[in-house]
């Protein structure tokens, strides 16, 4: 793996040590800045949905950051989809900030610039892939 994949891979690994699930902490912070999107995810009772969705997108920007090329198809796909379900792509596209700020956030003191540079790289790729 290069520096940017073992430097995301360790931030995950700091977040989950930091805080277990961040799930409730990246969906509090982003339906305090998009209020009108948590609307959308009124049927998902279990909040199964909502785990799912960060898991994936968690494993996109992996990939992404490892060169894997289904990653970039995955989020243009994705962004229609969600296009389709009442997400403006604009709004689509705040998601992947929300979860590193959100990140950052958690992991304090103990997140590196090279932890920083991994997530600035790899939403980058992300815009550029949209
Ligand atoms: C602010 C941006 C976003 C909003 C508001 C949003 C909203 C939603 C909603 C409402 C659902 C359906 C929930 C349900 O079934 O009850 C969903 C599902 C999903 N979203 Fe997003 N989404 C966003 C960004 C993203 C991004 C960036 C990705 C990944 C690239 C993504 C991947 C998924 C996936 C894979 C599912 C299906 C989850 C499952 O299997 O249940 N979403 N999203």
């Amino acid at each position: 793996m290069d520096q940017l994949s073992d430097a995301l891979a360790a931030s995950l690994e700091l977040v989950a040590e930091r805080c277990g699930d961040p799930t409730p902490l990246v969906y509090d912070r982003l339906f305090a800045r998009q209020p009108d999107m948590e609307a959308l995810f009124l049927g998902d009772h279990s909040r199964q949905a909502r785990g799912q969705m960060l898991a994936i997108a968690l494993d996109t920007l992996t990939d992404l950051a490892a060169g894997e090329t289904w990653a970039g198809n995955m989020i243009r796909a994705e962004r229609v989809n969600h296009d389709q379900i009442g997400v403006p792509f604009d709004v689509f596209a705040t998601f992947f900030t929300v979860v590193h700020e959100t990140f950052r956030d958690a992991g304090g003191e103990a997140w590196t610039a090279e932890m920083e540079a991994a997530w600035t790289g790899v939403l980058a790729r992300a815009a550029a892939a949209a």
